[in-house]
């Protein structure tokens, strides 16, 4: 499919930031984003990079009201030498895809999604950022667009993408973090939409993160939706938890989403040597073989995260400390190891990076 590059006037260009160090996440947006629509009896028409702006959106759109959208988080990096670099982009692919399914959505061509990032972050390969911890977040959207109060799905759809110069996701940098167990609301259930990137996930998980914050803690970690008794992940990444050398995460049973990093240091780990476990784990053993000092590290994953260290977990008003409450060896060699193949410090051994001309 073509995908027209319009042209960016010089006064639509926006001020570029100058300390890499004050770039936080998501606040800043390039000059640049890719869109294309998807019409009933039409398919995908009209792809295009085009300067970024607002859309002018009618506000009987469905998405307003019903919350059909779906969307992907994935990282281009600048390495030392120059070299720009997309991770696993057609994991995102896929993923997106079967969000889209589920959500009674398009999917969208792997070509055009590929194609389409790759091209918008070579045009914007300027705004990469290059100092440790810093990479280029890239956000795939769709959105249903049709006029209509009805409940269906929409006749006409945005696939878009935009970029934005990003930090590290939490504000403390690659620091232990706190995370309450949360007992009140739940994420997901069995059926739901718990393994799928929707919006609507997001904003129901809102009031569980603000009682959270307003408690002193850094995140909410879910239960599951059912029995509220085993352990999910959180807002925005994959959990893991270490045993000497062994590596425990949650398994994939359709109410958490298949994190990409996740799925990477299962792999990493292996080939670092340590032994992992996809298994259910049970929140009052948990608890307990932390306070036992069974569980060494405990460590959230995720493309914004990346590995970030958890120091303290509490449950129902007690609170223990994971291992020394700092960070791990094995958490921080997993850092340094995915972060060392990300910014090409490390090999690649196993094909995770696509190059960008
Ligand atoms: N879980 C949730 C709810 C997320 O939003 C994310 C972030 O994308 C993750 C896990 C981690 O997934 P990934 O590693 O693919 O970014
Ligand atoms: C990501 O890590 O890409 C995510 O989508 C998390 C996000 C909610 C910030």
């Amino acid at each position: 499919m073509e995908i027209r590059v319009l042209p960016l006037p010089e006064e639509r260009k926006k001020t570029k930031y100058t300390d890499e160090s004050q770039l936080g996440f998501g606040k800043l947006f390039t000059d640049r984003m890719l869109v294309a629509e998807w019409k009933a009896g039409q398919g995908w028409v009209d792809a295009r990079i085009e300067p970024y702006a607002p859309f002018s959106l009618d506000p009987a759109c469905m998405v307003f009201h019903y919350a059909q959208e779906i969307f992907e988080g994935l990282k281009a990096y600048r390495w030392e030498d120059g070299t720009i670099t997309l991770f696993r982009p057609e994991m995102n692919a896929r993923r997106f895809n079967r969000s889209a399914a589920r959500m009674c959505m398009p999917e969208v061509p792997e070509e055009l999604f590929l194609d389409g990032i790759a091209r918008l972050v070579s045009l914007e390969r300027e705004w990469i950022p290059s100092s440790p911890g810093t990479s280029l977040y890239i956000r795939p959207t769709m959105i249903a667009v049709e006029p209509m109060l009805g409940v269906k799905p929409s006749n006409h759809f945005y696939f878009y993408a935009i970029l934005s110069p990003v930090g590290a996701y939490y504000a403390a940098g690659f620091n232990p973090v706190s995370i309450l167990v949360e007992d009140k609301y739940v994420r997901a259930v069995p059926g739901g939409t718990g393994e799928v990137k929707t919006g609507a996930n997001y904003a129901a998980s809102l009031k569980s993160g603000l009682e959270a914050k307003e408690k002193g803690y850094d995140q909410v970690l879910w239960l599951d939706g059912v029995e509220r008794r085993y352990i999910e992940e959180v807002g925005a990444m994959n959990m893991f938890f270490a045993y000497d050398d062994r590596i425990v995460t949650a398994p994939l049973a359709g109410t958490i989403l298949p994190g990409i990093t996740r799925q990477s240091v299962l792999l990493l780990a292996q080939e670092l040597g340590y032994k992992v476990e996809e298994r259910q784990i049970d929140v009052d053993v948990l608890m307990a073989e932390i306070k036992e000092g069974k569980v060494t590290e405990a460590f959230g994953s995720g493309t914004a995260a990346v590995i970030t260290p958890v120091g303290k977990l509490c449950y129902k008003d007690e609170c223990v400390q994971v291992g020394s409450g700092g960070v791990g060896c094995i958490t921080q060699k997993l850092y340094d190891t995915l972060c060392g193949i990300q910014t090409g410090k490390l090999p690649d051994t196993f094909g995770w990076l696509r190059k960008i001309d």
